[in-house]
């Protein structure tokens, strides 16, 4: 798998630990959950609380953090099928907790990739997200998980940018989901045919 940005630029790609909790839940929160929530939607604006973003971010082995001149400018947090069901039986992971399930009806090894962002909105459209994803599925394989599976806000609001970026490295929707009133399209991606 060739991994690279648009443009040359000195970059760090790193897993993440529990003293990124901090910057990344607030990364996430300024970018993820207020652009793209409203009262409507039923999204919940603190949720995840502090101690469940402490638990992923020190034991997802998956995660990514990209940062630029030692500062952090994107995240992508990644759950493999074990790491859920831990977390899960600890009583995370509710808002979730139903897609989850549907995962599980599917597939019982595979790998989630859950909240992204790029921040500042300077550093969007440089490729940093597809690096982030590309290397989850080159950490992924190489600990033998084949499937992928994301979901991306379909209504009120469809994430353009996300479909996009998933689509084009080659996630196909495979169900809708509702929580609450919001909808979700499941992206789904198979390294099967890379096995020879
Ligand atoms: C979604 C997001 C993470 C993408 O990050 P990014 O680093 O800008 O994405 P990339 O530069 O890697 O883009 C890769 C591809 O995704 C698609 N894409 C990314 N941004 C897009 C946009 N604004 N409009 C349309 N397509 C877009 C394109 O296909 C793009 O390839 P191209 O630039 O060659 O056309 C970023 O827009 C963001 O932080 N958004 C706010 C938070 C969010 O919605 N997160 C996702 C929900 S989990």
């Amino acid at each position: 798998m060739k991994l690279e940005l648009k443009q040359d630029i000195r970059h760090d790609l790193r897993p993440s630990s529990s003293a990124d909790i901090r910057v990344v839940s607030n990364i996430i929160k300024d970018n993820l959950l207020s652009e793209l929530n409203n009262k409507n939607t039923g999204f919940l604006i603190n949720y995840p609380n502090s101690i469940e973003y402490k638990t992923r971010l020190d034991r997802n082995k998956y995660n990514l953090i990209t940062e630029l001149n030692d500062k952090i400018i994107g995240t992508l947090i990644n759950f493999s099928s074990d790491e859920i069901q831990a977390q899960i039986s600890q009583g995370y992971l509710l808002y979730e907790k139903g897609v989850l399930d549907f995962l599980f009806n599917l597939n019982d090894k595979f790998i989630w990739l859950d909240q992204m962002v790029i921040h500042p909105k300077k550093y969007r459209r440089m490729g940093f997200s597809k690096l982030m994803v590309e290397k989850t599925l080159e950490m992924g394989m190489r600990d033998g998980y084949m499937d992928y599976y994301c979901m991306i806000s379909i209504f009120p609001e469809t994430n353009i940018p996300s479909l996009n970026l998933f689509t084009s490295l080659g996630f196909r929707i495979v169900d809708t989901q509702k929580i609450n009133n919001r909808g979700w399209a499941i992206m789904h991606k198979s390294l099967n045919s890379h096995v020879r």
